[in-house]
């Protein structure tokens, strides 16, 4: 089948099976390589990428349920926010010598988390939790992704 999306600003058409996932897609052709296949099962958040706003695990979704059209973001599109370069760089701080292959999850969640509309409710460290859900780290686990998240995002009064 073939759809039309747009991923971060570029439009683009897309030609695949229907049953091939999403993560594939957006590694090849699509070369969106922050997007990263881990458990595979949408469980560990190293593929995550936003669709139409909303966060998705890209190995759990297939080409046939991606509305027409539909806008695509990936790390490569956020990593210039300043909360998302802060999430990340905190990350980093404290995991200067892993496989950095939860990051461009972490970034997206990050974005996702901070995007306009995402804001002033629910807290900043309830939302948290609550996207690390299906998110974590491989090599340290998901307190590390917690604590990169609270260090940059929030707020003390
Ligand atoms: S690879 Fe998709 S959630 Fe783990
Ligand atoms: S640093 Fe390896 S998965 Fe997070």
């Amino acid at each position: 089948m073939r759809k039309a999306l747009i991923v971060g600003k570029e439009a683009v058409a897309v030609e695949a099976e229907a049953e091939a996932s999403l993560l594939s897609l957006l590694r090849e052709p699509l070369l969106r390589k922050s997007v990263v296949r881990g458990c595979a099962n949408g469980e560990c958040g190293a593929c995550r990428v936003m669709v139409n706003g909303a966060i998705f695990a890209a190995c759990k979704v297939a080409l046939r349920d991606v509305p027409d059209g539909a806008t695509i973001l990936t790390r490569e599109d956020v990593d210039h926010e300043p909360d998302v370069t802060a999430v990340v760089r905190a990350f980093e701080a404290e995991r200067p010598t892993r496989c950095r292959l939860c990051v461009g999850g972490l970034a997206v969640t990050a974005h996702h988390l901070t995007r306009p509309e995402a804001l002033p409710s629910p807290p900043m460290a309830e939302a948290i939790d609550d996207a690390l859900t299906h998110a974590t780290c491989m090599c340290t686990g998901r307190g590390s992704l917690r604590r990169a998240l609270h260090t940059a995002l929030v707020r003390k009064p």
